[in-house]
């Protein structure tokens, strides 16, 4: 694997996730001392678990980490090529692509969309410029459009809980109180695919997923009827795609709970996490044996890790 951006980066996702999961009963075996790789980690926007998961991947491989939160702590970039750079900005990414090339050997980047402009936040303008002008491998800690490491983690964690060859998944948007991105359900949505599970996406009226992510997928506007006989509900907030970036009514009424979850088939319940407790779903849920939210959290570091290996192995 050169980089991890997509997973379209990935030929075999099966493969990749068997693979995690066997590297999960022994995460030390690829540890190797002394291994001279050193990992960047470029922050333009907060994090806990991937941070720390893909820090704890990183020292599971014997590899070093440099981390920065970019923002707050780096000059201010510039993306657009050929700019007179006479205003804020301080540091054109081209170069600042490849200095870190030159301290680090696998670099990974977290980039949220503004939630202002759709064709701008789907061009990924960060992280692909950090793939065009870096020299060393690239891994999307989550861009504007795409999480694949939680998608990943998410894959380990349901072919660990669920033993069904094709559960039925439903992917629910479930209420909060800002626009956030569409990152993790467009992953998801991507990760499900490729396994061959049977998902749906419930959503209220107003809040489709891009028809590029959702082309061939069941969408229901009936929360309750899309949970009837559900194996596995996978709640997520996402702002409008059509009025792009908008909240255009808080539906309350979409909280996921106990009465909801009794409606599928004694379903697993997971979220990416952080979570809005008894906003987005209920407390109830969330600490009831059927959440699986800890084991994808704790499924992050197998995630990163698998994704290092194959990346090193073609260093
Ligand atoms: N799920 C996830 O990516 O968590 P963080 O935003 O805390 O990294």
């Amino acid at each position: 694997m050169k980089n991890f951006i997509n997973i379209n980066n990935v030929k075999n996702y099966h493969k990749l996730v068997d693979d995690a999961l066997i590297l999960k009963k022994n995460k030390l075996k690829f540890n190797k001392k002394n291994i001279d790789i050193t990992l960047g980690l470029i922050f333009f926007n907060p994090s806990l678990r991937t941070r720390m998961s893909t820090y704890k991947a990183a020292k599971n491989l014997g590899i070093n980490v440099i981390q920065i939160n970019l923002n707050n702590d780096g000059w201010k970039l510039e993306f657009e090529e050929g700019s007179i750079m006479n205003l804020n900005k301080s540091e054109h990414v081209k170069d600042a692509a490849r200095v870190i090339s030159q301290y680090c050997d696998i670099v990974g980047i977290r980039c949220f969309p503004e939630l202002k402009k759709r064709k701008h936040d789907e061009k990924e303008l960060i992280i692909e410029s950090f793939r065009k002008y870096s020299k060393i491998p690239v891994i999307n800690l989550e861009s504007s459009c795409s999480h694949p490491l939680q998608a990943l983690a998410d894959a380990i964690t349901i072919k660990e809980n669920i033993l069904l060859k094709k559960p039925k998944i439903v992917l629910s948007w479930a209420p909060h109180v800002k626009a956030l991105p569409h990152a993790v359900a467009n992953s998801f949505i991507k990760m499900a695919l490729r396994l061959n599970y049977d998902i749906t996406v419930a959503n209220p009226k107003g809040y489709n997923l891009s028809k590029v992510i959702t082309e061939n997928i069941k969408i229901i506007h009936d929360q309750e009827n899309a949970f009837e006989n559900a194996d596995l509900i996978y709640a997520k907030n996402w702002c409008c795609y059509d009025n792009y970036g908008q909240v255009i009514e808080t539906e309350k009424n979409w909280i996921i709970n106990k009465e909801k979850m009794k409606l599928t088939n004694d379903a697993k319940f997971m979220h990416c996490l952080p979570v809005r407790r008894n906003l987005v779903v209920t407390d109830e849920i969330l600490d009831s044996s059927n959440s699986l939210i800890l084991n994808q959290a704790e499924n992050r570091i197998f995630s990163a890790q698998i994704v290092l290996k194959n990346i090193i192995d073609e260093i």
